[in-house]
């Protein structure tokens, strides 16, 4: 029987994904009262919508910003930031855009998709460089809702149809490729290209281990498949 458990390894890589952060009550997209089956994205998470209808996107922002402030980092969150603390070589590469591996201590966490707690102002990039019109807001609900230029603040979130932002891919590939270890934890593996990296951690031979309540659709490509709630496997592995 392999031992998992993390002080066996040197080089780890924890992909999370919405599941990560059930436990600590932030609804998943997919799973039973998830966002996407009661909101169409179409109406509320593509640039199309905000184009649309920006005040009706961002009620939609609002309230996931009111619920995961009302949440805390779960105990695997803790141990995710805890095991990176303690093998330096450990690197968060995360589709969430809650923020809460950060509030549980981890460091330079690698948002594929973004962040609830950082807004743009696209009209700008035009005349300035981007970075200096992304900025972080913590406010609940998100005010005020338009730049000094006029515009509305637009959630720096990837949404759908959106490109994810070359330089993050670009760590996240690059974090995998040197693991021995990747851990997926907490999601579906349906939303690409995201669900894609992990593949990089296989054909290099890696250990890879796949937490989840049930199987998924890339479940197959897994060298281990342990199933069970994220923070309870995770506080296996950290035994
Ligand atoms: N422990 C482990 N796994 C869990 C837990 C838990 N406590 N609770 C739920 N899960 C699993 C579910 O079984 C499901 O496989 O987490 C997964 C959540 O899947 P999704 O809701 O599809 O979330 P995710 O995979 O993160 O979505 C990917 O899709 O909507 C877009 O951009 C959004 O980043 C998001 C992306």
């Amino acid at each position: 029987m392999t031992d998992l458990r993390f002080k066996n390894f040197e080089r780890i890589v924890f992909f999370t994904g919405a599941g990560m952060s059930a436990e600590s009550g932030v609804p998943t997209y997919r799973g039973a009262g998830g966002i996407w089956r009661e909101y169409n994205y179409e109406d509320y998470a593509c640039q199309r919508a905000f184009e649309a209808n920006p005040e009706k996107v961002w009620d939609f922002h609002d309230k996931r910003r009111e619920k995961v402030s009302s949440c805390d980092p779960n105990r695997g969150h803790k141990i995710v930031a805890d095991i990176q603390a303690k093998i330096p070589n450990t690197v968060v590469v995360t589709q969430n855009i809650d923020g809460l591996h950060q509030r549980a201590g981890a460091k330079d966490v690698v948002e594929l998709h973004g962040s609830l707690w950082r807004v743009r102002c696209d009209p700008h990039e035009v005349n300035a460089k981007r970075e200096n019109i992304v900025r972080e807001d913590f406010t609940v609900p998100m005010s005020p809702r338009k730049c000094d230029c006029g515009s509305y603040w637009r959630p720096d979130i990837v949404w759908f149809e959106d490109q994810l932002d070359h330089r993050v891919v670009r760590r996240a590939r690059e974090a995998i490729e040197e693991c021995d270890l990747l851990v997926s934890i907490g999601t579906s593996g349906v939303v690409y290209p995201a669900a894609d990296l992990p593949r990089i951690a296989v054909a290099r031979g890696a250990m890879t281990v796949e937490i989840n309540l049930e199987d998924t659709q890339v479940s197959h490509m897994y060298k281990h498949r342990l199933r069970g709630p994220a923070s309870e496997i995770l506080a296996l592995m950290a035994g």
